[in-house]
């Protein structure tokens, strides 16, 4: 386990460097980021900016081409695959724009798929579901396939997923971006109080009137960080 002084997740010069038909892109330049205890951040920027590539070096889904990750003070490159994946599986959660919910499984089996894979037993994984998805509002409809839900039920069914294990990190990739603003005012408010002050929240969004939900804003060019600060940025490029 990582100490509790030392940030959740820290980037350290941290490049992405993708090799396309011969030629060298560099999708993130040079980061340097760290998300400290019981911190929400919002990572804004205009469309290619990197900010879903650097959501996914936080999150053990890529690697970097140079530069550091480190969980607490273990470096990632360091890790064997058995703790990688069991970093994965019990101690990070996934929101995406579109829920990735699997349509022919009920809500509650959805909320409870992570579960197993985290190896709580299936009297725990039940119990569990249920409370989560009474948390997102959604009790009376926790039997219904995945695929009869609407988009704000879906992304709700997703959130009660990705926290239902009580992951250290939950990282959301535009969570509303398939929503109408109103649903997706609901769904960011629910998302921020649920995760509340034990845990850490970072969200990519373009939209701007979401912003003050969050303690730091750093807003993304190119690849790179060109502002991080503690107020909430007011526009978003
Ligand atoms: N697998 C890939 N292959 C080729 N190029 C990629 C790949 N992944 C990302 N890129 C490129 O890297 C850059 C950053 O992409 P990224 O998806 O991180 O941007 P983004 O800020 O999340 O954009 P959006 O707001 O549109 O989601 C873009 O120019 C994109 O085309
Ligand atoms: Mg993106």
């Amino acid at each position: 386990m990582t100490k509790s002084d030392e940030p959740i997740v820290r980037l350290d010069n941290v490049s992405r460097q993708l090799v396309l038909g011969g030629q060298k892109i560099d999708i993130v330049r040079g980061v340097t980021l760290a998300v400290e205890r019981g911190e929400s951040l919002v990572i804004v920027g205009s469309s290619g900016s990197g900010k879903s590539s650097l959501l996914e070096l936080m999150g053990t889904l890529s690697r970097p081409s140079s530069g550091t990750v480190f969980w607490g003070a273990q470096r990632l490159s360091q890790m064997s695959a058995r703790k990688l994946l069991e970093l994965r599986r019990k101690r990070l959660g996934f929101v995406f724009q579109s829920a990735n919910l699997i349509d022919h499984l009920s809500a509650v089996a959805n909320v409870a798929l992570p579960l197993a894979y985290a190896g709580y037993p299936k009297s725990k994984r039940v119990r569990l579901s249920h409370e989560w998805l009474e948390k997102v509002g959604l009790s009376s409809v926790a039997d219904r396939p995945a695929s009869r839900l609407s988009g704000g039920e879906r992304q709700r069914v997703s959130i009660a997923r990705a926290l239902a294990g009580a992951p250290d990190l939950v990282l959301a990739d535009e969570p509303t971006g398939s929503l109408d603003q109103a649903t997706g005012q609901i769904i960011m408010d629910l998302m921020v109080s649920l995760v509340g002050n034990q845990r850490n929240l970072v969200v990519v969004t373009h939209d701007a009137s979401l912003q003050h939900r969050f303690n730091r804003s750093v807003h993304m060019a190119h690849g790179q960080i060109t502002v991080n600060t503690h107020a909430p940025v007011t526009s978003c490029a």
